[in-house]
């Protein structure tokens, strides 16, 4: 079998230097494509810039805006069996990015910013026979329902529920939720042992 992992964050640039992004490590994503690559399966791992090193043995497609990520998702998701989104996705750019870098011209600088677009949705749109599991980073107190209104959108079959404190963090705790709405798993430990339970699950239930 052959998986896409999509780690990291997502970078929207506003001149060459400066830039919008978020304080995802990747460690989700990187621990999954090593519990994949130890179950014997091919991984595609589709990175945003982080400061951790692959697994050896997987195919990295190293990324940087939202529009590279979603033209190499694109590009791989045909030769792929499914899809686990990890990905922090910087959902807004900048509507212009200006050349070289701006200066300070001393008074207040508004900046527009425009929606990027939704990778999983997209991949979702073209799913054919492959499974897709989603990521819901969720910090409100409707966090089940958002979840399920993701998963939904983005055509999942199951998606994983975390809260803001797994950004940058070494351990999580997940929640599993299934596209009927209920919880199926539910997972905490270091992020190694939360990637392998969860392979374990996409494995025996969506495979
Ligand atoms: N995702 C994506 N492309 C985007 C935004 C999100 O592929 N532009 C993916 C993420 O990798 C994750 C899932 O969609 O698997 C949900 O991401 P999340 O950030 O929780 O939700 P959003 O769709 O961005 O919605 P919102 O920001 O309104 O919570």
């Amino acid at each position: 079998m052959r998986v896409m992992i999509t780690a990291g964050p997502t970078r929207e640039y506003l001149d060459d230097v400066r830039y919008l992004s978020n304080a995802s490590s990747g460690r989700m994503g990187y621990a999954l494509a090593e519990a994949v690559l130890s179950a014997g399966h091919e991984v595609v791992l589709i990175t945003g810039p982080v400061m951790i090193s692959p697994p050896a043995g997987c195919t990295v497609i190293a990324v940087e805006t939202t529009d590279d990520l979603l033209r190499a998702c694109r590009a791989e998701w045909e030769a792929c069996d499914g899809v686990i989104a990890t990905a922090a996705v910087c959902d807004y750019r900048p509507r212009a990015r200006f050349p070289g870098k701006l200066a300070k011209t001393g008074v207040s600088l508004e900046l527009e910013l425009v929606e990027t677009a939704d990778v999983l949705a997209e991949l979702g749109q073209h799913k054919g026979n492959r499974w897709i599991v989603g990521f819901a980073l969720e910090s409100e107190e409707f966090a089940h329902v958002n979840a399920l209104r993701k998963l939904k959108e983005k055509n999942c079959d199951a998606i994983v529920l975390n809260g803001p404190t797994a950004i940058g963090a070494e351990s999580n705790t997940v929640e599993v939720i299934k596209d009927d709405g209920t919880t199926v798993a539910r997972f905490t430990g270091s992020k190694r042992v939360v990637a392998g339970e969860l392979w374990k699950w996409v494995d025996a239930t969506l495979v």
